[in-house]
């Protein structure tokens, strides 16, 4: 008989953690038992898996007792809070949040980039940002033929990216605003209905906000490679899920748009949208609620004889950070380096 795991999820009522409760499902995750986790807001609310209603129950010490697997999206205070907890009672973390990222002792991990990085983890394990997932799972198969020297992005990230409430807050906006009322802003630090801002994360002392600085580091750390020179540009928009990116890449030598995106059309989690004619090309409503990063408008640099440029939409809360987990859980299992509970 196969082998199941107790999973918690923390943070199961939130953006990140009701797809994850959906892709335990829709995936038929191996679950010996499932715990729901929240804050004590969410005590007494039930959340459907498998047709059964779970109770949702406030994070405790005692909540990760008995548990393999912990997937985290509570933000990163709560993952600093908790996380030790839970590996210290037997679990391993995996976790959404910003908190063990650049961590050195914190693999990294995005499944069809760098599985081989998982095996060394101490009990936690980071899913990267939703921005680099996206562009990484885009960028890696060209850089494994040609490595890349440089890339320019500029990202178009949708209000779910900000959380469940964030979603909510830009549809009572684009409400008000249509019936002539003044929108207002609680969630995010402006209307973000029929507008954009510059992305609302921190802003560090090199005038790049952190949202900006996570592309930069962590695509470095994920390929391996301190060399890549990155810079980006992230804008919030009014879309409600799915973020989007324009990515220009700068290689040692030229290469053939024709070649990448033969190359893309086969790269595991990528799908290339590119109807010239029709002008089709990736948009976040065709990327909503799919799994693969849709990826389009590949064409040769005109500025620069070695640049390419490509266009992507992916679904960040899915594969940018519920799906990502997931996968790294059913490659733990796959490779053995969970312990298990029930045979
Ligand atoms: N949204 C995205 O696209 C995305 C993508 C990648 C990574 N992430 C990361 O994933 C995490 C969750 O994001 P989200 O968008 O799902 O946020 P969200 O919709 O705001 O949900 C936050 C979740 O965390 C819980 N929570 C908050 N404070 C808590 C506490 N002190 N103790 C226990 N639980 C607590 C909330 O429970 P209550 O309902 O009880 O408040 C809720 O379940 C964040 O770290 C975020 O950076 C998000």
């Amino acid at each position: 008989m196969s082998k199941s795991y107790r999973v918690a999820i923390l943070g199961a009522t939130g953006a990140v953690g009701t797809e994850l409760l959906e892709l335990l499902e829709s995936r038929n995750f191996p679950i010996a038992n499932l715990k729901l986790l929240a804050s004590e807001r969410s005590a007494g609310k039930t959340l459907k898996f498998k047709g059964e209603n779970i109770l949702v129950e406030p994070v405790t010490e005692q909540a990760f007792e008995n548990v393999d697997i912990v997937l985290a999206s509570a933000g990163g205070g709560t993952s600093k809070t908790w996380a030790g907890v839970a590996v210290a009672k037997g679990a391993v973390v995996i976790d959404n949040s910003s908190a063990f990222r650049m961590h050195p002792e914190v693999p990294l991990v995005v499944p069809e980039v760098n599985p081989q990085a998982a095996a060394s983890h101490k009990g936690i394990i980071a899913n990267p940002n939703c921005t680099t997932i996206l562009m990484t799972l885009a960028v890696w198969p060209l850089h494994k033929i040609k490595p890349v020297k440089r890339i320019v992005a500029a990202t178009y990230q949708s209000a779910s990216g900000a959380g469940a409430k964030a979603m909510e807050e830009v549809k009572t906006q684009t409400r008000d605003i249509l019936q002539g009322k003044q929108p207002v802003a609680e969630v995010l630090p402006y209307p973000l209905a029929f507008n954009l801002f510059p992305h609302n994360s921190p802003l560090t002392d090199l005038g790049y906000c952190e949202e900006e600085l996570k592309m930069v580091n962590e695509t470095r750390k994920i390929f391996g490679s301190q060399e890549i020179r990155i810079t980006a540009t992230c804008v919030r928009v009014p879309v409600l899920r799915a973020h989007s990116e324009a990515i220009n890449l700068e290689f040692e030598t030229p290469f053939n748009p024709d070649e990448a995106r033969a190359i893309l059309s086969q790269a595991p989690g990528v799908k290339l949208v590119e109807d010239w004619q029709a002008n089709h090309f990736p948009m976040p409503i065709e990327a909503s609620g799919r799994d693969e990063v849709l990826v389009g408008r590949i064409r040769q640099d005109i500025s620069h004889h070695c640049g390419l440029e490509l266009w992507l939409c992916g679904d960040q809360i899915r594969k940018g950070a519920a799906l990502n987990a997931v996968q790294i859980a059913e490659l733990l299992i796959e490779k053995n380096l969970l312990q298990s509970t029930t045979a």
